[in-house]
């Protein structure tokens, strides 16, 4: 097996459950809705922005910085005038990626899949009047291809040289990035109820 064909193995169940979470907050009913979850995706892509800007990171994967899809979201929130979520909220307050080490590849791995999934919430996002030019933007693919996009990542990703430890610790940086967006799914059901 590769390294991503691993880490996708791993992850499976955690995926699972953010999949069903997204869903059963109907997202794509209304706009209320989509909100909600478009704030998680500030929130996440927010955490993620010192890692696709980190210059370690991009020397190993070349292009690295190009690839985050944070003005995306926020030009999305703009769209539809919401607010960006406040640094100070819980959330912001648990943005816990590390800074260093091969942990912050599982999160990119995650935050990079993440635009696979996005071909179908983009579609789904049609039901409310959305699309990549607005307030879905952050869904869309790349000009290169959505699933050209992704392999050249996986390829990179593939290709660098981890040992053990490193290997151990990238897996849970996986582990760790569907943690975060599961705590920001909980903390909305709170803020919801
Ligand atoms: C309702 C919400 C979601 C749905 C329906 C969904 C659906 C999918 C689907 C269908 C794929 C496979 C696409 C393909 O192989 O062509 C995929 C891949 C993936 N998704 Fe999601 N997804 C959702 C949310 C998320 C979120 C919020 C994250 C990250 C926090 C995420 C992370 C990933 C990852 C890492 C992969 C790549 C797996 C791999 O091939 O290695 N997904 N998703």
């Amino acid at each position: 097996m590769t390294r991503i064909e691993r880490v996708k193995a791993a992850t499976r169940d955690d995926h699972q459950q953010i999949d069903d979470m997204v869903m059963a907050m109907k997202p794509f009913d209304s706009r209320v809705n989509y909100a909600r979850f478009l704030k998680m995706q500030y929130c996440f892509h927010r955490v993620m922005k010192p890692l696709y800007a980190a210059p370690d990171l991009n020397d190993l994967i070349p292009g690295l910085s190009s690839r985050s899809r944070f003005d995306d979201v926020c030009a999305d929130l703009a769209d539809l005038d919401v607010a960006r979520p406040k640094d100070t909220t819980p959330s912001a307050a648990h943005m816990a990626a590390p800074q260093k080490g091969p942990g912050r590849l599982g999160w990119l791995y995650v935050c990079e899949g993440s635009s696979l999934g996005a071909a179908f919430l983009l579609k789904a996002a049609g039901n409310i009047g959305l699309d990549d030019t607005f307030g879905a933007r952050h869904l869309r693919g790349h000009a290169d291809g959505r699933g050209r996009h992704w392999r050249e990542f996986v390829a990179q990703l593939n290709e660098l040289e981890l040992d053990e430890a490193e290997e151990a610790e990238f897996m849970q940086g996986a582990h760790d990035a569907f943690a975060f967006f599961h705590g920001l799914l909980l903390e909305d059901q709170r803020l919801a109820a």
